[in-house]
């Protein structure tokens, strides 16, 4: 007889901290993973809360707010709660349970060697060099390791965390033995997308184009964009690969990709009108979601509703998985 595999489908993690309304470098870079992987594994969606207050600790207020943003933008970009798990980080307390645990064994010096640390340090001040923000990196392990994820989409920012997640990981199976199974990143095509600066699109750059943008605020961000600086007058040749524009073509003007790109490079097309046509193409590339993102907002208590249900379907998992954890580390079972 013909062996039927019974095991169940590897597990995804992922999620983002609620800076409030996504971009189109988070919807590229990591959401699109997440809606067409979303059928091949069991995927766990979160906003990362705990991790918004390690940096935004004075200014709480604003917090709940952005995390159901968040679950729109989520939603609106095609993940869907009936196949997935959508949670809040908070809501589950063995996450955290499981911070504790993993910090007995991870080395300050991991941590404090980390560039993201370090850079954030320089650029925000030691108002984040608290005890919790050089934790982040743990937290971020334990949000994957208590699903025993085993892939993570995700930008290519977050991979150096990643990496640092494996090595804790494999300190962890070597102290205690196998538990938990080493995650890896998957990339998008287009895993840094530049803002209109040309540096990487980030909120705190307010370099981006917000998923929920107006057509019309679209057009005029699209009108400032930083082209080839070597492209003066039109009539000059450009060079497409390093223009933020072209790159916008790539995503959302598939149709006229290489068409585009003949024109800017022998200098027949010119910038207004590149960007005209490239601010079309991602006024009717957001359409659908934003039609989608108006319909589910005009509904909060069915995403709160979902919340629940993701948060408790998350919570038998990471029962689960803490207890593993408390096993092998000699706690043994709670006693009340
Ligand atoms: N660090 C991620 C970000 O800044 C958010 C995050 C927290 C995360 N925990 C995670 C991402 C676990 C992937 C897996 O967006």
């Amino acid at each position: 007889m013909e062996a039927i595999s019974t095991s169940r489908r590897k597990r995804i993690l992922s999620g983002m901290r609620p800076t409030g309304k996504l971009h189109v470098g988070h919807l590229m870079g990591a959401i699109e993973n997440w809606k067409r992987l979303q059928d091949e594994f069991e995927c766990f969606y979160m906003v990362a809360d705990w991790h918004a207050l390690t940096t935004a600790y004075r200014e709480p207020q604003e917090i709940r707010a952005r995390v159901h943003e968040m679950v729109l933008d989520y939603m609106a970009g095609g993940v869907d709660p009936e196949r997935c798990v959508f949670y809040v980080q908070s809501d589950v307390p063995e996450i955290a349970q499981l911070h504790l645990l993993l910090s007995m064994i991870v080395p300050v010096s991991w941590l404090e060697r980390s560039p993201s640390y370090k850079d954030q340090i320089t650029q925000l001040g030691s108002d984040i060099a608290t005890y919790g923000f050089l934790g982040y990196p743990v937290l971020m392990t334990c949000d994957i390791i208590i699903f025993k994820a085993q892939v993570v989409p995700v930008g290519q920012d977050q991979v150096p965390h990643l990496e640092l997640c494996r090595e804790i990981v494999r300190r962890f199976n070597g102290f205690y033995g196998p538990v938990f199974p080493e995650p890896h990143p998957r990339l998008t095509r287009f895993a840094a997308v530049p803002g209109l600066d040309g540096r990487k699109m980030s909120k705190s750059y307010g370099n981006d184009i917000l998923l929920a943008d107006e057509p019309d605020t679209i057009r005029q961000k699209m009108r400032n964009v930083l082209t080839d600086p070597g492209k003066v007058y039109k009539g000059d040749p450009g060079r497409p690969e390093i223009c933020t524009v072209y790159y916008f073509h790539k995503i959302y003007n598939q149709a006229e990709e290489k068409e585009i790109f003949e024109g800017c490079h022998s200098g027949a097309l010119g910038c207004v009108d590149c960007k005209k046509r490239c601010s079309e193409a991602i006024v009717r590339g957001l359409e659908p979601l934003q039609e989608r993102r108006r319909a589910l907002a005009a509904n909060p208590g069915a995403i709160d509703e979902m919340l629940r249900e993701g948060g408790m379907r998350a919570r038998e998992v990471a029962r689960e998985t803490l207890a593993e954890a408390r096993e092998v580390m000699g706690l043994g079972a709670p006693r009340i």
